[in-house]
């Protein structure tokens, strides 16, 4: 685990959506950061402005160190996470692991303390640090843990974000868990509802793997929250947010905050979904099993012994549908004995009341959409 680091995720913003990657200025980001406090976000938990790729300069400076684009970033970073932080806010950045970013800007390799004592200097709270470009896979993991220990090196507090695992077959969680707090092991999320899918069936597919290592200071990272864009329904977007929250997932937005719509809001705010996602329990959630024909069955512990569960209707067509299932399934029949009381959290929040260890609940779950529930044993 890196040092000092809450046993909370962390969530905000994450400023590369499609339609504005690369193109990022000085000014997107201090509206972003006036947007989080005027609009509720920093409220509801967010607390993290993020630039990602392309925010560099193409060459470093004299004395090899990283700098901004000077014509998008020309008061430099350290006056944005000024700025950031004057919000109550922290700023997040981006760097890679091997010679060039992603999009082909200078990445790390050979300066690993050099650029976190840089980031440190100016200020920054979060380095997302990307795995494009690297010689080797030996390179690329020796690149990772330097970078951890140079970060740890520069005595700031820095929440380290990796994409080690996704180019590994099969990774090292453990060793991996050891030097980042949490750590992409997918491909990246698209605003659509097949991306969020893929992502679904991934980590349903490696969950004996991956569920068990996640934990206060090292989390599975299913990528961004699209939700508030373009792709995703209505239905789809609470199937992300409930689904990431059953995840126990990082919570980090992609999208303009500046053009959200009241419905998408409402629902990334969502005060009891973000409690579920940050439990301090800190116990990732699972797939049980699949109900009728396209209903799956998910369930995440929580502390005070209770439990999330989610029923997500994978049928891309038709209607609502109803799945029946008996509550003697969750939490491996304890979740509800001898009794428990139901709460839905989405799609809207209800009482469903008291119910029996014997009883069988049957929820209703619109096509591509989720319900979402907490379970609470009543003793
Ligand atoms: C990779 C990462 C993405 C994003 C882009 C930027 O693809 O996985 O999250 O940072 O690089 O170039």
């Amino acid at each position: 685990m890196r040092c000092g680091l809450s046993r909370a995720q962390h969530r905000g913003p994450w400023f590369c959506w499609p339609h504005h990657c690369c193109t990022g200025t000085r000014q997107l980001f201090v509206e972003m950061a006036d947007r989080m406090v005027a609009d509720g976000w920093r409220d509801a938990g967010y607390e993290f402005v993020c630039i990602d790729d392309c925010w560099m300069a193409p060459t470093r400076d004299g004395q090899g160190r990283l700098q901004a684009d000077p014509k998008r970033f020309p008061s430099g970073i350290r006056r944005l996470a000024d700025y950031v932080h004057s919000k109550g806010l922290k700023l997040g950045i981006y760097s890679d692991v091997g010679k060039k970013t992603c999009a082909g800007f200078p990445g790390s390799y050979n300066h690993y303390d050099l650029d976190a004592q840089t980031f440190a200097s100016w200020g920054v709270d979060l380095l997302k640090f990307d795995g494009c470009n690297s010689d080797s896979l030996d390179l690329l993991a020796e690149g990772y843990k330097r970078m951890s220990l140079a970060l740890n090196r520069t005595g700031r507090s820095i929440v380290y974000s990796c994409e080690w695992p996704f180019y590994l077959r099969p990774p090292n969680y453990t060793e991996i868990k050891q030097y980042c707090n949490h750590w992409r092991n997918f491909y990246d999320v698209y605003d659509s509802w097949s991306s969020i899918k893929s992502i679904l069936d991934w980590t349903a597919l490696h969950q004996d793997t991956i569920v068990k290592i996640a934990g206060p200071g090292g989390w599975n990272d299913p990528d961004m929250l699209v939700i508030g864009n373009f792709g995703l329904s209505r239905d789809q977007s609470v199937t992300q947010m409930a689904m990431w929250a059953i995840m126990a997932a990082p919570l980090f937005m992609s999208n303009d905050l500046r053009h959200i719509s009241p419905e998408a809001k409402r629902l990334l705010q969502n005060r009891e979904v973000i409690a579920i996602n940050q439990d301090p329990l800190g116990k990732q959630g699972y797939q049980l099993f699949k109900v009728q024909q396209e209903g799956w069955l998910w369930e995440r512990p929580l502390s005070d012994l209770a439990y999330a569960v989610a029923v997500l209707n994978q049928q891309e067509i038709g209607g609502p549908q109803n799945f029946t299932f008996s509550l003697t399934w969750l939490g491996h029949g304890l979740a509800c004995n001898p009794a428990c009381s139901i709460r839905q959290v989405l799609p809207a929040s209800r009482d469903w009341g008291v119910y029996s260890w014997l009883s069988s609940l049957s929820v209703e779950v619109n096509p591509t959409g989720t319900v979402l529930l907490t379970v609470q044993p009543v003793l």
